[in-house]
């Protein structure tokens, strides 16, 4: 069954009550993706990481773990997923090991070449523009810098017929690629997206 509009859309940009149940659902939903892209970008003990559209937070904790001398940065355009994000890793912002920042990937707060490593897990379906979108996550990260990148593709059928169209765009993963690869990227790694979603590891050149 299709998931309604009004509850999709607090996937792109939760606010209110609602906002708060489906950011707290959405932190279990979507775990276990999130660790099979923390495994893959091989985190180093003093990386210096960047998520975006971080939401409720959950990965910053598992993060700043793996990266225990390193230093861990989310952002999200959702005022209310910055809040729920900063209240959850409240012990690590406060010993300077994590920062939660209010901001959408378009345009991100960082000079050029400051990161080891980003992950971004089922936030693209909402970007304006794919390709322009991951040049600026390609901008922030250092040369030899790795994007650990999710989503589901537009080979995944039961996506398709489970999340509106208005509010959730999947794209093919050959487009994604491509774009990753204009952006300065070479791909290191892409695992198929047909019924699990698509992970690509990227490396900037
Ligand atoms: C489906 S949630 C995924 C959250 C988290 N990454 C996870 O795996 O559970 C999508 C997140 O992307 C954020 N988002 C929406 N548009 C965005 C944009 N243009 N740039 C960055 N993040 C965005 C939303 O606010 C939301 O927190």
């Amino acid at each position: 069954m299709r998931r309604p509009q009004f509850i999709a859309e607090h996937a792109r940009n939760a606010r209110g009550l609602l906002g708060r149940l489906i950011a707290f659902i959405m932190a279990r939903e979507t775990w276990s993706q999130n660790l099979r892209v923390m495994d893959a970008l091989r985190i180093e003990q003093a990386d210096h990481i960047l998520e975006v559209g971080c939401g409720h937070g959950r990965s910053l904790t598992e993060l700043a773990a793996r990266a225990p001398q390193g230093h861990i940065v989310g952002v999200d355009p959702s005022e209310l997923m910055v809040e729920i994000a900063e209240q959850r890793t409240r012990p690590l912002i406060e010993a300077a090991r994590v920062e939660v920042v209010h901001s959408g990937v378009e345009s991100l707060p960082f000079p050029d070449g400051v990161f080891d490593k980003a992950q971004c897990v089922h936030v693209l379906y909402f970007w304006k523009d794919v390709e322009t979108s991951l040049r600026e996550i390609a901008r922030v990260l250092k040369p030899g810098g790795r994007l650990g990148l999710l989503f589901r593709t537009n080979a995944d059928s039961k996506a398709i017929a489970s999340f509106p169209p208005e509010i959730y765009s999947f794209p093919a993963l050959v487009d994604v690629s491509a774009a990753l690869e204009r952006a300065g990227m070479d791909i290191h790694l892409v695992e198929d997206g047909a019924s699990q979603p698509a992970l690509v590891l990227a490396m900037k050149r």
